[in-house]
């Protein structure tokens, strides 16, 4: 009944860094892009999450993606924010435990930061391959702002006592990398990504860096994850990112699916607080595009399967008991049960 075919999922990016390094500003940057230009299949939303198609990512990149010569082989990614502030550590975790890649913010004139630290040891731990955002560079004192543009033709243009002054900042944030134990230069000195870590200075706010941004993590993606991403089309996996009442819905969970497919009706494990929780999909909700909404209330959509990599709301009976950050396995054949509870319960 299953399909065996092999195809390529989309690989999750989770963007992590200090609070107001600018993570938010950023994805909303690269949405707001994707939207404006309005090309066919351009950004879409999830819940909890945000798809960008390779098309997109086109329209961002541009010219520069030439630069990559690589076939395209991924179709897009699935972008997740999460937040700095220090009381949300468990959510950084989790972003860090379904991440493939990761964005890492870091503010130009602050170099890294306590949260940035606490970051890196998570990716680190997960071995998740990472490109740091080094933002704000419209801040440097003296800088003109090419919105939109590629940083290697914003930064030629700059006056060379500024483009000093951005040097100094980067070769402090290196130093900083080199105490960690890591090799880190700007993106474009990088010869080898994999022993090398890529810094791309950019502002979320003018948008200039952000092509070069989207170049490495396609290149990061397309090079190193291949195989990763590699998968046969089967029964879904993932993670509950938050819990939430809606109205009229009761409690709801916002699942990553990083893996297979999962359908309404579908019998699912996942973890609550008295033990496992066994239960069946009741329904799997998206957000509506903007255009068909017909009331602030009229949010979602509900679709009949899900392919990973994706955001959802899931809807189903039990989630009030359920654990944020737990996994969630779906169920194909009812021998599994025992299995995934044993999985959930050791997590
Ligand atoms: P948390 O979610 O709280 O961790 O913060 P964040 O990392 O999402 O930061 P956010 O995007 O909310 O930005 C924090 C502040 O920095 C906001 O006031 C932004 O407008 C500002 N900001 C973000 N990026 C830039 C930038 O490139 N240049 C300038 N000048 N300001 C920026
Ligand atoms: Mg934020």
């Amino acid at each position: 009944e299953q399909q065996s075919q092999t195809f390529i999922r989309s690989p999750i990016v989770v963007v992590l860094g200090h609070v107001d390094a600018g993570k938010t500003t950023l994805l909303d940057k690269i949405r707001g892009t994707a939207v404006a230009k309005r090309e066919p299949g351009t950004m879409t939303q999830h819940i909890g999450a945000s798809f960008l198609p390779w098309k997109a990512l086109e329209s961002i990149c541009g010219d520069l993606l030439n630069r990559i010569k690589a076939e395209i082989i991924i179709p897009g990614f699935l972008v997740i924010d999460t937040p700095g502030h220090e009381a949300f550590s468990n959510l950084r975790k989790r972003g860090g435990s379904i991440a493939d890649i990761a964005i890492l913010v870091v503010d130009v004139q602050r170099g890294l930061e306590q949260q940035t630290f606490e970051a890196i040891d998570i990716l680190r731990e997960r071995k998740v391959p990472f490109v740091v955002a080094v933002n704000k560079i419209d801040r440097i004192p003296g800088w003109k702002s090419f919105p939109d543009k590629p940083f290697i033709e914003s930064f030629q243009k700059q006056e060379p006592s500024v483009q000093f002054r951005l040097e100094e900042f980067l070769s402090y944030i290196i130093q900083q990398f080199n105490s960690l134990g890591f090799r880190a230069d700007r993106y474009d000195r990088v010869r080898d990504f994999t022993k090398v870590l890529a810094l791309v200075p950019l502002s979320a706010l003018t948008g200039e860096g952000v092509p070069d941004l989207m170049l490495v993590l396609a290149g990061l993606a397309q090079r190193y994850l291949k195989k990763r991403l590699e998968t046969k089309i089967s029964s879904g996996r993932g993670v509950l990112l938050e819990l939430k009442e809606e109205v009229g819905l009761g409690t709801t969970a916002t699942l990553i699916l990083y893996d297979g497919v999962i359908k309404r009706g579908d019998l699912v494990v996942t973890g609550g607080l008295n033990g496992p929780i066994v239960t069946r999909v009741r329904s799997l909700l998206m957000p509506k595009p903007l255009d068909e909404m017909r009331s602030p209330e009229d949010k979602f959509q509900e679709v009949k399967e899900v392919v990973a990599a994706a955001g959802v709301k899931l809807v189903a009976e039990g989630l009030e008991e359920a654990i944020a950050g737990a996994p969630l396995y779906v169920v194909t054949n009812e021998s599994e049960i025992e299995k995934f509870s044993k999985l959930v319960e050791e997590e």
